[in-house]
């Protein structure tokens, strides 16, 4: 097996370092040991990853150092981020006495990456926060660049903080056992990288597709580092979102928000994002940005991957305009795209006409 690949994080005092390898969540011990003293390590999961082992195997590791470990698992899904869940972690932390030179390690999802990133960051005023990501989305995406937080009823990620964690690492192997939608729905996010912020990423995943479907391990390897590098450039740049260049990380993202919504999200953000990014590449075929070939080679590349292109039935066009318009990253109320101008190149256009939209696409 290829060594590990180190992705430093470069924030002045809040830099850390994201590691790749593959069966290496038995060094989680190591990495944490060097940013002693920790009292006692709470390790976050939920019940799907926990009966998988791999928090168990964070746990072991950890304790083998000679910090206390223990596993709090919370039910799987969208629905444990959220206040209630929050109050309850809360509660329950009081109650074990884990004080402020604790650390929260986060081992699952997305959801358990924002979730835990936000106890973490509120418990006690805050304390330390590490990241274990077990989903190919969170591998590549949501464990990157410190935003963490929970949602409204009305509202995703509406109450949260930025937190960079101490460290992340990756383990490729827990990929294995991901169902098929969920793999999919990372690639979703895997494919935003290359065809809108990097040329040799996307030769590269155009030219492994057979493996990436096998979810061949030293090929998944390269991606994952190559996205967590690509996204953590950026948000070297634009830490807190101030400068408007983490925006261009939103490929597909207008069109996949809208259209999550209108599936009452019964639609995984990854798949939702290969749409909308199908339906970037059509407006900008329009807008005269691309061309046909451009849009034709996407369309080719999302379809051998198995990932959706066709957008979903009922979708009403001019509710999708109005809730682009609502939009948490919208300004003024304006329509804001991220489009492509090329592979591995995009721009923020931020007046599209509506009635393009409204038209369909
Ligand atoms: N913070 C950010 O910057 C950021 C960016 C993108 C997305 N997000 C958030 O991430 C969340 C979505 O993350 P997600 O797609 O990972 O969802 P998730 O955490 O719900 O995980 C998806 C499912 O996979 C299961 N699972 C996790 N790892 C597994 C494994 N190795 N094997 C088998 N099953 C496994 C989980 O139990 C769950 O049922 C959303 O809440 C979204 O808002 C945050
Ligand atoms: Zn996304």
């Amino acid at each position: 097996m290829s060594a590990l690949r180190i992705i430093p994080v470069s924030l002045g005092t809040r830099s850390y370092d994201i590691e790749v390898g593959s069966e290496n969540l038995k060094q989680i011990g190591t990495f944490l040991a060097a940013f002693q003293p920790i009292s006692s390590a709470v390790i976050l999961t939920d019940e799907n990853v926990n009966r998988l082992g791999y928090a168990h195997r964070v746990a072991e590791s950890i304790a083998e150092t000679g910090i206390d470990a223990s596993i709090f698992s919370i039910a799987a899904g969208e629905q444990s981020k959220s206040i209630e869940t929050a109050a309850t972690l809360w509660e329950t932390l009081l109650e074990e006495g884990i004080d402020r030179k604790a650390v929260l390690v986060s081992v699952g999802g997305g959801v358990i990456g924002d979730l835990g990133g936000f106890i973490a960051a509120t418990y006690a005023r805050g304390i330390r926060f590490f990241q274990v990501p077990t989903t190919l989305l969170a591998q590549v995406d949501s464990s990157v660049g410190g935003k963490v937080g929970i949602d409204l009823p009305k509202a995703k990620n509406m109450v949260g903080a930025f937190l960079q964690p101490l460290g992340v690492l990756i383990d490729i192997q827990t990929l294995q056992t991901l169902p098929d939608d969920q793999y999919r729905s990372g690639l979703g996010e895997v494919i935003k990288y290359g065809v809108s912020l990097d040329a040799e990423l996307f030769q590269f995943l155009e030219t492994n597709i057979e493996k990436i479907n096998l979810r061949d391990i030293v090929i998944l390897k390269r991606i994952v580092a190559d996205c967590c590098r690509i996204k953590a450039k950026i948000v070297t740049e634009d830490e807190f979102e101030t400068t408007g260049y983490r925006v261009l990380l939103n490929y597909g993202h207008t069109f996949a928000h809208a259209f999550e919504i209108q599936s009452g999200f019964k639609l995984l953000h990854g798949l939702a994002v290969s749409i909308g990014a199908i339906c970037a590449a059509r407006l900008a075929v329009r807008l005269g940005l691309v061309d046909e070939t451009f849009l034709q080679r996407q369309l080719d590349f999302h379809q051998a991957l198995g990932l959706p292109t066709e957008v979903p039935n009922g979708i009403d066009w001019h509710q999708t305009t109005g809730l682009m318009r609502r939009d948490k990253k919208s300004e003024f109320g304006k329509l804001r795209f991220v489009l492509p101008t090329g592979i591995g190149s995009c721009r923020l256009i931020d007046d599209v006409d509506p009635s393009l939209i409204e038209r369909g696409l």
